[in-house]
Order: structure tokens, then sequence, then C-alpha cells
């Protein structure tokens, strides 16, 4: 791996292992300043890594795509994540049916974080379809194309 791959791949790493730590003590009820630990990282860390992101890396990988890659393979990924979220959604549900007490308040916590996740990626990814995709389709397809597409939607 590259030296870039392996450092922004730490880095990634390193956000993800923070925000749930931090996120986990949000909440909780134990922890005193912890919105604030959690406002001060996404200040620090995650809003300056996104920036970098859009300055250097996006650049560099969007020629990239455009020659050997697929522009909507993030969606998929994303529609990959939120199947995935479904079924870790629809265990939960079943779980919670025949759980008592403690355990039944777990579950339901663990539900409750399973689809405000849910959520979460679920708005992101319309946005992105409506302000990205929807613009460019009513732009340049025809609207015999259109029709041709919605019903293939429809088939699929
Ligand atoms: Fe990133
Ligand atoms: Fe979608």
């Amino acid at each position: 791996m590259a030296t870039l791959v392996r450092a922004v791949h730490r880095h990634h790493l390193q956000l993800r292992s923070e925000l749930s730590r931090l996120t986990s003590r949000v909440g909780s009820g134990r922890s005193k300043g912890a919105g604030h630990a959690l406002h001060r990282f996404l200040v620090d860390e995650l809003v300056p890594h996104a920036k970098g992101e859009e300055a250097a890396l996006y650049p560099a990988v969007d020629p990239i795509i455009k020659a050997h890659g697929t522009a909507t393979r993030t969606m998929s990924l994303d529609h990959e994540r939120i199947v995935g979220l479904v079924a870790i959604i629809g265990r939960l549900v079943g779980r919670i049916d025949h759980a008592r007490g403690p355990r039944k308040v777990a579950l339901e916590h663990q539900l409750s974080r399973a689809a405000i996740q849910l959520e979460g990626i679920l708005l992101l990814h319309l946005d992105k379809e409506e302000r990205d995709y929807l613009p460019l389709l009513d732009r340049f397809l025809s609207l015999r194309a259109q029709a041709a597409v919605l019903r293939g939607m429809h088939e699929g």
C-alpha cells in the first residue's frame, strides 16, 4: 500500500474509533463535558479532514474515477450499508419481542442507535440523489430515455 493510501486509511481508523468513543459518552449522563469533547473533536479533527480531502484528495480521485471507476459506485456502497442496517434492525426487532427487563432495554437502545444511523445515512443518500443525480438526469436525459429508466426501476 502506498504512503498516501496508508496514511488516509490510518486517519480514518483513528477518526472512527475516536468518534465512536466520544459518541458513546454523549447521552450516557455519566461523563461531564462529553458534548463539548465531541464537538471539539469534530471541529479540530473531522472538519479539517474533510476540507483536506476536498482540497487535495478528491481532485486526485476524480480523473481516476473517470478513467477507471464508476461515479455511482459510492452510492451503491451506501445501498449496501443501508440494506445491512435493515437486516440488523430486523434481527433486533425479533429479539426485542422475546426479551424482558434490562436485556430488553439494552436491545431497544441498540435498535434506537441503528435506526438513527440508518436515518442519517438515508437522509444523506437521498440528498445526494436529489441534488446531484436528478438535476443531471433532468437536464441531459431525453424524455424517452427517462421513461425507459422509470420502467427499468419498476421491473428491477
Ligand atoms: Fe475521509
Ligand atoms: Fe438510492
